[in-house]
Parts: C-alpha cells; sequence; structure tokens
C-alpha cells in the first residue's frame, strides 16, 4: 500500500480500500509495536503521528476534525474541548487499559465509545511489579552504581542487608486483575498477602506491612490515596511499590516520609519535571512507566485496541469497553 508523507509528522494512508469503498478517518497518535495497525489500514483511513514525543494539544485537536476513530495514549487528555474538535468521532481507543486520561462521560453524552486494552498487560505489570519490590527490597540501584563507582572492595557479612520476600507482609492496594496477578507471583515467593478491595481498611493494612504494592484505578475517589497520614502509619524500612498512577500517592508527602522506600514505576506528572526531587531522593527508585513494555504485551495490546476501533466504527459494541476492569 502506498505511504503518502502528508506532514513531517504524519504518515497518511488512502481513502479508499481494495473494494474501492470509502473508509472512516482515523488518527493514532503514534506509532505503534505489533501488525495490528496493517489490519486497521485495510479497514480506515489511517493517520500516524510519527513523532517520538506526542503530538500537543493544538495538533492533536487538529489531526481529529475529520477522525471517526481517534486511538489515543494516556499521553492524551480526552476531554470536551478534545470532542468539540472532533464532531465526527465515533470511537476513542485508548492504549491503556487505565483510561483517567479520558473524560468517559464527555465521551458518553456524545455517544462516543471508549474502548481500553483490557487484561493484555496484566502479566507484564504483575511482573514489574515483583521486579521494582525485589529491586528495592534487595537495593539493586545502590549496589549497582556501588560496584560502577568501584568501590566493591570485601564481601560484606553486614552489608546490604534486604529484605526476604518468604514470610514477609504484602499489602496489595486493588484487588483487580493485576492486583491478583502480583498476588499470585508473590504467595510464589512466600509472601503473606493481604489483597485490600474497596472496603478493606488501607490504614490497618499499612501499618502491618512490609510491602506494599498499588493497583487501584486513579479516580477523584483515590487521588492521593496514599498521602501524609497513610505514609506515617507505614514502619520504617517499608517498601511502596506503584505500577499504577501517580496519582494514587501524594508526592511532596513521599519526598518527606524518609523511613519508606518507593519504587516507581508512575509519577505525577510524568514525567517529572528536570531536576524534581523525586528523580533523586535517595529513598526512591523512579523508572520511566514500563509497566506493560514487554513486546508480547505491546502487541497484544496494538491488536486489542484496533479490534475496539474496528468494532466501534462498525457501530458494534466494543469488546473491551472502558469501565470493565
Ligand atoms: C496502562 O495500560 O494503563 C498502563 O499504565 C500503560 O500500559
Amino acid at each position: 500500500m502506498a505511504t503518502i508523507q502528508s506532514h513531517s509528522m504524519l504518515t497518511a494512508y488512502p481513502r479508499r480500500n481494495r473494494e474501492n469503498r470509502r473508509v472512516a478517518q482515523v488518527f493514532v497518535t503514534r506509532r505503534l509495536t505489533g501488525d495490528a495497525l496493517e489490519r486497521l489500514r485495510t479497514n480506515a483511513d489511517v493517520e500516524i503521528w510519527e513523532g517520538d514525543m506526542p503530538p500537543t494539544r493544538e495538533e492533536l485537536h487538529a489531526r481529529v476534525a475529520e477522525a471517526e476513530g481517534l486511538l489515543s495514549l494516556l499521553t492524551e487528555r480526552v476531554d470536551g474541548a478534545l470532542l468539540d474538535a472532533a464532531p465526527k468521532l465515533r470511537v476513542v481507543s485508548n492504549y491503556a487499559v487505565g483510561f483517567d486520561n479520558v473524560d468517559v462521560a464527555a465521551c458518553a453524552a456524545r455517544g462516543v465509545a471508549v474502548g481500553t486494552t483490557g487484561d493484555v498487560l496484566t502479566d507484564a505489570t504483575a511482573d514489574l511489579a515483583m521486579a521494582l519490590l525485589l529491586a528495592a527490597g534487595r537495593h539493586l540501584p545502590e549496589a549497582r552504581d556501588h560496584t560502577r563507582a568501584g568501590r566493591w572492595q570485601t564481601w560484606e557479612p553486614q552489608g546490604w542487608l534486604g529484605l526476604e520476600l518468604r514470610g514477609a507482609r504484602l499489602a496489595i492496594v486493588g484487588a483487580g486483575r493485576i492486583g491478583r496477578a502480583v498476588a499470585q507471583r508473590a504467595q510464589a515467593f512466600g509472601m503473606e498477602v493481604e489483597l485490600l478491595g474497596r472496603d478493606g481498611d488501607l490504614r490497618a493494612a499499612l501499618a502491618r506491612a512490609d510491602a506494599v504494592s498499588l493497583h487501584a484505578p486513579l479516580t477523584r475517589g483515590t487521588r492521593h490515596l496514599i498521602d501524609a497520614r497513610e505514609l506515617a502509619v507505614m514502619r520504617p524500612g517499608t517498601i511502596l511499590v506503584n505500577t499504577a498512577r501517580g496519582g494514587l500517592i501524594d508526592q511532596a508527602a513521599l519526598l518527606e516520609a524518609t523511613h519508606v522506600t518507593a519504587a516507581l514505576d508512575v509519577t505525577d506528572p510524568e514525567p517529572p519535571p528536570p531536576g524534581d526531587s523525586i528523580l533523586n531522593a535517595s529513598h526512591v527508585l523512579v523508572v520511566p512507566h514500563i509497566g506493560s513494555a514487554t513486546r508480547a504485551a505491546r502487541e497484544r495490546m496494538t491488536a486489542v485496541a484496533v479490534d475496539n476501533l474496528l468494532a466501534g466504527l462498525a457501530g458494534e459494541p466494543l469488546p473491551h469497553p472502558a469501565g470493565q476492569r
């Protein structure tokens, strides 16, 4: 299929399919892994944003003017202003299981369906939560800095003492698919797991825990779920892992809470501004939102996002609508 470079940041594909039928216009806000976009191209007129950085708000609003489908990432805010700029939009397919970047009510009010990538990144994210727990619990970043700096002089019988997972108590906040997948892994390591749903006694669980892993969606009710009061009840040395959304933690309070060791895949905002203390605090490890970053998970995410888009464009129920966790 011929590719027409219509703008330095865009790849555009023809407006008719092989049978010469007019097809719907779709805007995809970044290049994606996997071959599912080929399937989309045979059924839609696809424009892909080619930039390594997301389109600016102005660029995004200009690009959706004629779009009937939008494949958005968590870097895009899909709100009333975007919907106003996209009067023909029928479906938003968000390339994430979280959808706090999408105003679902505003979409519903305009009859725009919203899809997410569902459970295809559950294992990848749960794996990363365990990796962060182990990295923080066994001081891996500091140990690597130490050896690289040439400071490794001998085997230290009292050095580098960390958390042994067997018998340690892990509080998992959020009992959805990813929380449950972390629970399975933690149990395999011999941890005592406390899985907290919406009605669990968060503070009591935090006070008991050796480690805490967050797996709740970010909503008005969960913003700063972990704030100064929650941090205060956590015992010295407790490890706090967050692979969900940065807004679940009050970051200013976390910076003060040096008795806790945090391992964060997500921050608020993302990325933190250059020089932000969260990047350099010695009790905080930050990685750049890589929970779903396995090749297999990202390929599945592309496939599900395309399935959602095609269903929405066909006026059918989305296979993975927002709201199902
Ligand atoms: C999600 O899907 O919500 C992750 O944060 C990114 O893959």
